[in-house]
């Protein structure tokens, strides 16, 4: 690809400028978290200058200047995602808070003894806890898709596992150990011919792939504005207003309500039902900032440089004698997970940062996707927008060297 702005992007984010051990960074930590461009920073700064007050509540211009920039921001992640409306939309601290409060709300008041959630196997623990401590609260019953070697879920076992009993599909729209892109579209046809609703963890897709979450017509979608390009703090959770409006609050507090005496209380509309408290309100408009940034470059266009990272990283990883790619699924996100014959991943983790190359090592929040392929841990190397084939080039170098050394 001739055309994308690499060298444009990288100045965009002052981080990629730091020398780590006297080297420069190679930040391949992506799906743990990714950097900020300079936009993002520039608008918490700004906010905190100029535009800061408690949103909602206020009478004084700041007050209203603030809620109307924590609004707009409200109305990009609307666009980004192409929700229906604004108040489809709740701001969260992230993915698993957005989890937590489907699974108390939603789960609490809808599901009963006997009643069975669906999962996959490939789920990172914000998708798998929440839905056990419901099961101990009231009884359900957790139940999990399969999947294969190479991380791809077995579509006609899941099928299989949608009976009357279920009640909640909730799945990865993006494997975070694995990269495995799963088949969402299908999985919500075959839930919704049953009548179940589906809720997609879109922790890791959100920043690699287009999500439109009315053609996907999944009931709720989630995700974290850090993975995003933004700041920490604030995910959202997305769900179909006609569910939304069903669920009872999941906190009490301040902005959720419309009128409180001691006898009782009637709660906000939506989406104020669902956010109770003062909530992160420079970093929701940093959000904001990060979908600006994304949208003038363009998610197709970053999912397409990013698919090419991918592929050139799997090329030359699989020339490394020794080296096991874990998770090769046909439909892949920017991610490659991997194990090294006698080297174990946190040595690679802490031999590969005295190179200058930050990656993850470790069960990555998924134990039971470790468990599945029998390892400990896997090393992860996961590429963002402004990595590059060099790169690329440094970690595969890096590796050659560790095996070279201590294999
Ligand atoms: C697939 C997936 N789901 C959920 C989460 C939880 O996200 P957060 O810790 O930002 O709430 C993550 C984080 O790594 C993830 O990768």
């Amino acid at each position: 690809m001739t055309s994308y702005p690499i060298e444009q992007i990288r100045a965009d984010f002052p981080i990629l400028r730091e020398k780590i051990r006297n080297k420069p960074l190679v930040y391949l930590d992506n799906a743990a978290s990714c950097q900020k461009p300079q936009a993002v920073i520039d608008s918490l700064v700004h906010v905190y200058s100029h535009e800061y007050a408690n949103i909602h509540r206020g009478v004084h211009t700041l007050s209203m200047k603030a809620t109307d920039c924590f609004e707009t921001a409200r109305e990009k992640v609307r666009g980004f995602i192409n929700a229906a409306s604004h108040k489809e939309i709740i701001l969260v601290r992230g993915a698993t808070e957005a989890i937590n409060l489907v699974a108390q709300s939603f789960g609490r008041s809808q599901l009963q003894v006997g009643d069975e959630i669906l999962i996959s196997a490939m789920e990172h623990h914000a998708n798998i806890v929440p839905w056990q401590m419901l099961c101990e609260q009231i009884g359900a019953v957790l139940k999990v898709a399969p999947m294969n070697l190479r991380g791809e879920l077995l579509l006609d076992e899941f099928k299989a596992l949608l009976t009357d009993k279920t009640k909640l599909v909730a799945i990865t729209h993006m494997s975070n150990a694995l990269g495995s892109i799963n088949p969402v579209a299908e999985i919500v046809t075959a839930a919704h011919a049953k009548n179940i609703p589906v809720l997609l963890d879109g922790a890791q897709a959100i920043p690699h792939l287009k999500v439109d979450v009315q053609a996907l017509d999944c009931d709720f979608y989630v995700f974290s504005g850090h993975k995003l390009y933004g700041p920490s703090g604030v995910g959202i959770l997305y769900g179909k207003q006609a569910l939304l409006e069903a669920m009872p609050p999941y906190q009490g507090g301040g902005d959720m309500i419309r009128k409180v005496t001691f006898a009782a209380t009637e709660y906000a509309g939506l989406p104020y039902k669902f956010e109770a408290g003062t909530p992160a309100i420079a970093e929701f408009i940093g959000l904001g900032a990060a979908i600006d940034y994304i949208n003038q470059i363009g998610i197709d266009t970053i999912a397409s440089y990013e698919a090419e990272l991918l592929a050139y990283a799997t090329e030359q990883a699989q020339q490394i004698k020794g080296l096991n790619i874990i998770g090769q699924a046909a439909e892949k996100g920017s991610i490659l997970s991997f194990t090294l014959d006698k080297i174990h991943p946190h040595d690679i983790g802490t031999m590969l940062d005295s190179l200058g190359i930050a990656i993850r090592a470790g069960h990555h929040c998924a134990m039971p996707v470790m468990d599945f392929y029998q390892v400990p841990a896997t090393a992860r190397a996961s590429f963002a927008m402004y990595n590059t084939h060099q790169e690329i080039d440094v970690l595969i170098h890096g590796i050659k060297s560790l095996i070279e050394v201590f294999g």
